[in-house]
Parts: structure tokens; C-alpha cells; sequence
């Protein structure tokens, strides 16, 4: 059997397997999602955000790209964002890395793959900002290490530094913004970074004028 069929049969599996156990599951969640928490986290197959979480369908909106981004220019990002903010009225972001990540790792290397190039520059850009933090680190492992912790949180600022997040915390004093990086290896997440609403903005980055 093709392994697209068995995804198929999988399905049925599950679905049936969900009603068993609570047969109105899916009626619940047929016409509303309420869910608390918006997940940004890279789209390697192995960091499924219900999975590591223990979480189900209807609890956690998802926003997958590669190496966790928040790009101020990336119309889909921003759209996932507004609506988990101002529509579903999350009350936690949270961007997840993860060590290992390719993304991450292209970013630290010189080779051309192509039209990724331009996406991976974000992260060059991050590595332009703690360059002394991350060669400080005695080998290659721990640089790449770091470097996938500094991307997390310098995404999660990102996220403050955006009208949508600041407009929010003014409105509605949330959501809280959450840094993790998950381990591969073991299947653990670490907190990184923590900005509640209300979390000090660079001057820059600061918008006087949304209430
Ligand atoms: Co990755």
C-alpha cells in the first residue's frame, strides 16, 4: 500500500479511536476554536506542536516556517498573527525553536540553496547581532547551540516590536510572548525568554499612539 493511503487509513483510525473516547468531540469542535495559545515553530517534521505538547486539535493555532520566524514583512506570518491576536484573542505566543535546526544551520554556512537563501538572510541577521556571544563558545556544536537559542529569542522580540502584539497588550494587557527551544534528542522543551504584556520595548521599536 502507498504510504499516502495509509495516512488515509490512519485517519479513519484516529477519528473513530476520538469518538470512542469522547463522542462529542468533534460536534464541540465543528463551528467554533478557541484556542489559547498561537505556536510559531519551524516546519521540521519532527517538532509537531500538539505531539511535544500533549495538546489536541482546537487548543493551539499553528504558524509553522522554517527556523521559527517572524519576519516584519511576511504578509502570511502577520496574517496568522492578527488573527490569533485580535479575532482568537490568544492569551500566550509562543515561538519554538529547536537544536538541530537546519534553517539555523544553512544560516551559519555559505553554501547557495537557493530562493531559501533570501528567508535564511533573517538569520544571518541575528548571528550580526550576538557574533561575539556565539564565537565565544568553545566548539561548533555549542555556536550552533547558541545560535538556535539567540534566533528564538530574537524572534520573540520580533513579535513585541509589531504593532499587532503592542496594540493587544495596550487593549487587553496580553497575549504573554514565550521563547522555547526543544530538544531533539529527548523530546524536551526549555523555556528561553518570557515578555508579559506590558514588557519594556526598545525606544525604536515603540508605538505611542495604540490604545
Ligand atoms: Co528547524
Amino acid at each position: 500500500m502507498d504510504s499516502y493511503e495509509q495516512l488515509l487509513r490512519n485517519n479513519k483510525a484516529w477519528a473513530a479511536d476520538v469518538t470512542a473516547k469522547d463522542p462529542d468531540f468533534f460536534k464541540r469542535l465543528r463551528d467554533v476554536q478557541t484556542p489559547d495559545f498561537l505556536w510559531i515553530g519551524c516546519s521540521d517534521s519532527r517538532v509537531p506542536a500538539n505531539e511535544v505538547t500533549g495538546t489536541v486539535p482546537g487548543q493551539i493555532f499553528v504558524h509553522r516556517n522554517i527556523a521559527n520566524m517572524v519576519v516584519h514583512t511576511d504578509l502570511n506570518m502577520l496574517s496568522v498573527l492578527e488573527y490569533a491576536v485580535q479575532v482568537l484573542k490568544v492569551k500566550h505566543v509562543i515561538v519554538c525553536g529547536h537544536y538541530g535546526c537546519g534553517g539555523v544551520k544553512a544560516a551559519m554556512g555559505n553554501q547557495s540553496i537557493g530562493i531559501i537563501d533570501t528567508w535564511l538572510r533573517n538569520i544571518k541577521a541575528v548571528y550580526r547581532l550576538h557574533e561575539e556571544e556565539v564565537n565565544a563558545a568553545q566548539d561548533a556544536e555549542t555556536r550552533f547551540d547558541r545560535m538556535v537559542e539567540f534566533n528564538v529569542m530574537e524572534q520573540v522580540a520580533n513579535l513585541s516590536k509589531t504593532a499587532i502584539i503592542q496594540r493587544a497588550w495596550a487593549q487587553r494587557g496580553g497575549p504573554h510572548l514565550h521563547g522555547w527551544v526543544y530538544r531533539l534528542s529527548d523530546g524536551i522543551v526549555k523555556p528561553l525568554i518570557e515578555m508579559p504584556a506590558g514588557s519594556e520595548i526598545e525606544a525604536i521599536h515603540r508605538y505611542d499612539n495604540l490604545v
